[in-house]
């Protein structure tokens, strides 16, 4: 499948992207996870990315292009790819547009998942991440704990908290997203690719992809 996985900071589209790997072998992109691992490595993108993550700040789009061509023409993507975090912006989409174009590329969907800002703020706050940047697994101390406290099941790395989980970080985002990203919702509704699903179950979002792509 190649899929486009819209929602605000904390809907669970990394949730969902790495359930749907599992259903058909695509690869889940996630430009945050991509930016994470650069910046963990010490590359002149991470260093160039760094501080406006960590204020919550979106990474200026011509950074963003140069990493998603780049990844988007790797053989790993063949089988199929679910876009998580990207596009972010109308300028975003618009380049991705062309790029898929070039690439020939035609994508099966765009899915919003939507899920009510009391339980996005539960959940950012309570997420833990492996600190591991070729893992990267997501928990959650409230919902999806490790088996064992503070260490990661797949890779045993220890888990952390984001530098982008502080209360001051997390609401910017929020408000980045209502400025920046929210616009993309009507952006694909217009081209009629668009399926928004309510994300307070992350089985029920799969589900509903999958029956869609009758898969
Ligand atoms: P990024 O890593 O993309 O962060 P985000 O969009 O803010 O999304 P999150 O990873 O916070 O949330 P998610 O929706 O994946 O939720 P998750 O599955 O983890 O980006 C980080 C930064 O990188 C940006 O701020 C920006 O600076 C930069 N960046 C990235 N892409 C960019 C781009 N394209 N352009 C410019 N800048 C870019 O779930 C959240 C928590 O909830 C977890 O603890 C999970 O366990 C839990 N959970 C999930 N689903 C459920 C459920 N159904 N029930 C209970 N708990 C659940």
């Amino acid at each position: 499948m190649k899929l486009i996985l819209l929602g605000a900071p904390g809907a669970g589209k990394g949730t969902v992207a790495k359930m749907l790997t599992k259903v058909d072998g695509s690869v889940q992109i996630s430009t945050g996870d991509i930016l994470r691992g650069e910046v963990q490595a010490g590359t002149e993108l991470g260093k160039q990315a760094e501080a406006y993550m960590n204020r919550g700040d979106l990474v200026p789009d011509s950074l963003i292009m140069g990493m998603m061509e780049k990844r988007l023409q790797q053989p790993d993507t063949k089988k199929g790819f679910l876009l998580d975090g990207f596009p972010r912006t109308i300028p975003q989409a618009e380049a991705l547009d062309q790029l898929l174009r070039k690439l020939s590329i035609h994508l099966d969907m765009v899915v919003n998942i939507d899920v009510p800002r009391d339980v996005i703020l539960d959940r950012l706050t309570t997420r833990r991440t492996c600190s591991n940047s070729s893992c990267q697994a997501i928990y959650n101390v409230k919902s999806m704990p490790p088996k064992k406290e503070g260490i990661c099941d797949k890779c045993g790395s220890p888990i952390v908290q984001r530098e982008d989980e502080t209360v001051e970080a997390i609401s910017h985002r929020l408000d980045t997203y209502n400025q920046k990203t929210a616009p993309l919702v009507s952006y694909y509704q217009k081209k009629g690719t668009l399926k928004s699903v309510h994300g307070t179950s992350s089985d029920a979002v799969v589900q509903a992809v999958t029956s869609e792509l009758g898969l």
